[in-house]
C-alpha cells in the first residue's frame, strides 16, 4: 500500500525575505522556513552563533577541545542551516559531522530556484544532491547524513546515543506542527545530547521550555533576532 503524500508540504514558494536572503512558504500549513525579517540572520544568528559557536566558546573556556563537533539537525529544509555550519567549520577550522532529518525534502525545481541566491552554490548544491540515508565528505571538514525521515520514527527505530555535541531544533512553529515539540521528542533530543551539549531553536513557547526543563536540560533564554522577543538555548551540564 503506499502512503497517502502529506499536502500540508505541498506546493511550497519561493519568498524574498527582510535581509535579501530566500526562503520558502508553504500555503497550505501557511507557515515560512525562516523568518520573513530575514532568513539568513536568523539562521546564523539562532543555530550558528548561538549554536556552534557558543558550544564551541564553551568548551575552550573549560580548556577542552575536541576532534570534531557532532551536529543534530531536526529539519535540513532549504540547507541554509547545513550550508552556514560548512562554512563554519571552514572559517573555523573545526571538523564538523552533520546527521539531518528530513521526511519531507523539497522538490528538485525548488532547490534549483534557491541556489542562486546562494554565495557558494557548489556546496549548497552538493548539500541537497547527495544520497539519503549515507555519510558524505562535502568538505575536508565537513561531513553530512541525510536521514529522510521524521525524528519520532528516526528515533523508535534506530539505536541511538547520547552522542550530539548540538541539536539545532529548527521544526515548523508549535502551532503549526506541535506533534515535532511533544514532550517525547524533546526527551528524545535531551537524551541524543552528550554531556556539555547544547539545543538550539529559535522556539520561545512555555511548554516547550517546560519540557525541555523537565528532561533535565539548563534554559537559557536569550534575546531573539529582529522582531523576536527571545530564542531558546536547552544545556546538558
Ligand atoms: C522550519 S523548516 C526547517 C528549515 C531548515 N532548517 C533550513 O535551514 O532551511 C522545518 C523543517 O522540518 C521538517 N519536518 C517536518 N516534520 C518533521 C519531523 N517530524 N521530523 C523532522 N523534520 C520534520 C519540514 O519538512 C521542514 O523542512
Amino acid at each position: 500500500m503506499t502512503e497517502t503524500p502529506d499536502t500540508r508540504f505541498a506546493d511550497p514558494e519561493l519568498i524574498k525575505t527582510g535581509d535579501g536572503s530566500f526562503s520558502i512558504f508553504l500555503p497550505q500549513l501557511n507557515e515560512t522556513y525562516h523568518s520573513r525579517h530575514g532568513a539568513l540572520h536568523e539562521s546564523k544568528y539562532v543555530y550558528i552563533d548561538h549554536g556552534l559557536a557558543d558550544y564551541w566558546q564553551q568548551l575552550l573556556a573549560k580548556g577542552e577541545t575536541k576532534k570534531e563537533v557532532n551536529v543534530l539537525e531536526i529539519g535540513f529544509g532549504t540547507g541554509l542551516n547545513a550550508w552556514l555550519a560548512a562554512r563554519w567549520a571552514m572559517a573555523n577550522d573545526v571538523n564538523v559531522v552533520y546527521t539531518t532529518l528530513e521526511p519531507y525534502p523539497l522538490p528538485v525545481e525548488m532547490v534549483a530556484k534557491l541556489q542562486s541566491g546562494f554565495e557558494d552554490p557548489a556546496i549548497f548544491n552538493q548539500l541537497h544532491h547527495v544520497n539519503w540515508d549515507e555519510w558524505h565528505e562535502i568538505s575536508p571538514l565537513f561531513s553530512l547524513r541525510k536521514v529522510a525521515q521524521r525524528l519520532e520514527d528516526w528515533a523508535a527505530n534506530d539505536k541511538l546515543e547520547a552522542q550530539y555535541d548540538v541539536i539545532f531544533y529548527d521544526a515548523f512553529g508549535p502551532s503549526k506542527q506541535p506533534e515535532v515539540w511533544s514532550a517525547a521528542n524533546v526527551l528524545t533530543c535531551a537524551n541524543l545530547l552528550a554531556l556539555g551539549g547544547v539545543l538550539t531553536t529559535y522556539c520561545a513557547q512555555g511548554q516547550f521550555r517546560r519540557d525541555l526543563r523537565a528532561a533535565e536540560l539548563t534554559l537559557v533564554k536569550l534575546p531573539g533576532p529582529p522582531h523576536k522577543n527571545e530564542i531558546t538555548q536547552g544545556w546538558k551540564i
